[in-house]
């Protein structure tokens, strides 16, 4: 399967083109649009969400609504395409991209860099990830993304509070989220090269999200703090559930292979870096001391990074799964997975 997204932040629009999709999958295309909608709410988003009203329309790939094999395209058009007239951007901030990207590619202006290192880039990316989620639930996985923890607050009142606080100091605040799919078959991903692990293929989903800058699998970095038997899932056996474990410090992998429980990952992302009170940086042409720049922008996006987060997941868990089990027909792909579960369940 092979994905590729363009599209700048104030261009005509963003695009995802999806090359691999098995042909006879239903997709429901309100059910795209609404994940687009969940990416764009949550506390602390900025006046940009309320300009644009994602919906995305299908160029390629399907027919009454029913995939052909081709490649799916989907486009999604911005309201605010204001690319060719928006001003020049001269004082990078910290923590962007902006000052990396204009050195590395040669430009005097920072908007050539922001625009497509925006995060409006991830509303591509969930299109392709409603894709995903549409096909997983044909094999009864489903995917959510609740909210751990904001600017270290873990309770409702606490997340909220500090995100109403970050908006007072005009300052922004970062979080943790956390990824579950339930009802994932042992045996997606394999130990048999580094590349084929399932936990790393999630880790470099997750980290491609912008803005994420730590993941966990399971129980992830508290298992340094722990004796190998406090941590490790024991396993069971009954004749109703086959094996089982009493607990999932795994987060349903080992040894990159899904082991046959819920897989759960978590992401940390970082402050959001335009900020309201800049900090110091430069004039890019001048180089005299300057505070960086100030677009529109949000205060707190954890909840919608949770939205892409599930996205990427649904990306990473569809490639492994039509490795396993045939890409080309969704019939076919159905009985090698129905004869595949028959054998485990033996
Ligand atoms: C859903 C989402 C929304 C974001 N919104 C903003 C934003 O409004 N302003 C901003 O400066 N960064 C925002 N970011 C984060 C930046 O895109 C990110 O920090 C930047 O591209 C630099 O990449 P890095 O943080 O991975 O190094 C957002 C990220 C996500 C996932």
């Amino acid at each position: 399967m092979r994905i590729l997204t363009a599209g700048e932040s104030h261009g005509k629009g963003l695009i995802a083109i999806i090359d691999g999709l098995p042909a006879g999958l239903k997709v429901n295309l309100d059910f795209i649009n609404t994940e687009l909608k969940r990416r764009q709410m949550g506390f602390g988003r900025g006046k940009r969400m309320q300009i644009e009203h994602d919906t995305a329309q299908i160029l390629s790939g399907l027919k009454a609504g029913i995939t052909l094999g081709s490649p799916l395209t989907m486009l999604i058009e911005n309201k605010d395409c204001s690319i060719e007239t928006l001003h020049k951007v001269v004082a990078p901030r910290p923590g962007h991209a902006d000052l990396a990207g204009l050195l590395k590619y040669g430009f005097s202006d920072i908007r050539d860099v922001l625009e497509r290192a925006s995060a409006r880039s991830t509303a591509a990316t969930v299109s392709v990830g409603a894709v995903g989620k549409i096909f997983l639930r044909e094999f009864r996985m489903n995917i959510t993304s609740p909210v751990i923890s904001i600017g270290g607050e873990v309770t409702h009142e606490g997340k909220v509070a500090k995100i109403s606080e970050a908006i007072n100091r005009k300052d922004t605040v970062g979080g943790i989220f956390e990824v579950r799919v339930s009802g994932v078959p042992v045996g997606l991903g394999s130990y048999v090269q580094p590349d084929r692990r399932l936990d790393a293929r999630l880790s470099g989903a997750l980290m491609s999200i912008p803005g994420i800058k730590g993941v966990e699998i399971g129980l992830g970095f508290g298992y340094a703090q722990r004796f190998g038997s406090e941590v490790h899932d024991p396993i069971y056996y009954s004749k109703n559930k086959g094996t089982y474990r009493s607990t999932n410090n795994a987060g349903g992998i080992e040894g990159g292979i899904s082991n046959g429980e819920d897989i759960v990952v978590r992401a940390c992302m970082k402050p959001i870096s335009t900020l309201l009170n800049p900090l110091d940086s430069i004039n890019i042409a001048s180089r005299k001391p300057a505070k960086a720049a100030i677009e529109r922008s949000d205060i707190c996006a954890v909840e919608s990074a949770g939205v892409v987060g599930e996205a990427v997941v649904a990306q990473v868990l569809m490639e492994v799964f039509l490795e396993k089990f045939g890409a080309d027909s969704m019939s076919d792909i159905k009985a090698a997975y129905n004869h595949y579960i028959k054998r485990i369940k033996k």
